[in-house]
């Protein structure tokens, strides 16, 4: 019918506002692959990445990678970015890091948390979050697919 083709085309049309992300592992997320599998799955933070930048592809949204187990360059880190989003992975620092949660306050763009186990289903220190109140939103317990749904999130922000 020439009315819902008209419409389909007309919703591709509108774009995005969210073209540049980087996506943030935090301390220990290096060690994927070997660590905890029964936790945090057999990827690597490499084949996550990969992943990413697949789907990122598809979305036309240029994507960029940092890792780190040192709070303060994550903070240098979040202090610098110049894109339109941020996906972060704070790890351990997500229960602890009042300095991540002012860097992401700051931060003048949307940012996602994501976690790959339900940090609500495991030890009652995982279940607070001091980062996810200064993002837009947050996702856990999906795996690295999380970082996929997360990129999905930011790529229909209009
Ligand atoms: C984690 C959950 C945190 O509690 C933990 O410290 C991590 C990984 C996750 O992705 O499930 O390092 O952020």
């Amino acid at each position: 019918m020439s009315f819902s083709r008209t419409k389909t085309r007309t919703k591709s049309r509108i774009k995005s506002r969210i073209k540049t992300v980087l996506v943030i592992n935090g301390p220990n997320m290096d060690r994927l692959g070997n660590r905890e599998p029964g936790i945090y799955g057999t990827m690597t933070l490499d084949e996550i990445n990969a992943e990413i930048k697949e789907r990122a592809d598809k979305l036309d949204i240029k994507v960029q990678f940092f890792q780190s187990n040192h709070e303060g360059d994550i903070v240098d880190k979040i202090g610098s970015a110049k894109t339109d989003g941020i996906i972060i992975n704070p790890a351990a620092y997500t229960h602890t890091s009042i300095a991540l949660s002012d860097a992401l306050a700051a931060y003048d763009g949307e940012a996602v948390e994501v976690h790959l186990s339900n940090i609500f289903s495991r030890e009652d220190f995982r279940s607070k979050s001091l980062t996810a109140p200064a993002c837009r939103g947050a996702i856990c317990g999906f795996g690295g697919k999380g970082y996929l749904l997360a990129l999905e999130a930011l790529g229909n922000l209009r």
